[in-house]
């Protein structure tokens, strides 16, 4: 089943500490950014690329699109002041489409079945996000004090890719901006409109490159995929 995908590219990647825009980092000699775009144009589902970007970058990454042979491209908007502004950029950018991914251009690790699952359940359902169960035992906190102990077998991280049907996600953006709301996931924005939201199991490999940490395990799966013939 078809889908296009919106990649907000538009961060400053304050907490990677670089002094740049992350996504310009490289893993393995290419920028990461260049590693996700990589998985969408290798996908025969993906038909549309639309990248929210700054735009004191815009050119710098379009050289890297051609560098890189990236042909899927369809639109680069310019990005906004918060993630959600920046995917929310695009959505309005966009034509119609059936079903609609959004995915972090800072998740490089994301696989085709995945993606294939997420598109699946939100044309069945209208929205499906991907997760990993809660690692570790969960607790409240407050002001240094444990409150409480939270039940973990129904905590799950939520990741993204988050798919939906394009005319939901973009409804929920309309109201979220209309009244000012702020949410931390697009899925947030669908729940708020009273929609169930399915959740479908990701990998601990999907990981975001957000500080340097991320960078020595990001390595680590690229050397370990390539060792597996991948
Ligand atoms: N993003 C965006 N527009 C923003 C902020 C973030 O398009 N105003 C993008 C980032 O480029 C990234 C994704 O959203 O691909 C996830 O955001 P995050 O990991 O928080 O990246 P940054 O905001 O760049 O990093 P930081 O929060 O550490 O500054
Ligand atoms: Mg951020």
């Amino acid at each position: 089943m078809h889908y296009e995908v919106v990649l907000p590219a538009a961060g400053s990647g304050k907490r990677m500490g670089a002094g740049k825009n992350k996504l310009f980092l490289q893993l393995q000699n290419e920028p990461i950014l260049i590693h996700t775009l990589k998985v969408f144009e290798t996908d025969p589902n993906c038909t549309g690329i639309w990248l929210a970007v700054r735009p004191d970058e815009r050119n710098f990454i379009r050289t890297l699109l051609k560098e890189h042979n990236i042909t899927k491209v369809s639109g680069m908007p310019d990005g906004g002041a918060e993630r959600q502004h920046s995917v929310h950029a695009c959505i309005k950018a966009m034509n119609h489409v059936s079903i609609v991914l959004v995915h972090d251009a800072a998740r490089p690790f994301i696989t085709h079945t995945i993606i294939e699952q997420l598109v699946n359940v939100a044309h069945e359902n209208g929205a499906a996000i991907a997760g990993v169960r809660a690692k570790d035992t969960m607790k409240k906190v407050v002001q240094g004090v444990v409150k409480e102990t939270i039940e973990r077998d129904s905590l799950w991280m939520v990741q993204t890719p988050q798919a939906f049907r394009f005319d939901l996600l973009a409804e929920a953006e309309d109201v979220a901006e209309k009244i000012g709301f702020l949410g931390t996931d697009e899925a947030m924005l669908v729940e708020r409109l009273g929609h169930e939201v399915f959740i479908v199991e990701s990998t601990y490999e999907n990981v975001k490159m957000t500080t340097q940490e991320d960078l020595v395990f990001g390595e680590a799966i690229i050397r370990q995929r390539q060792q597996g013939g991948q």
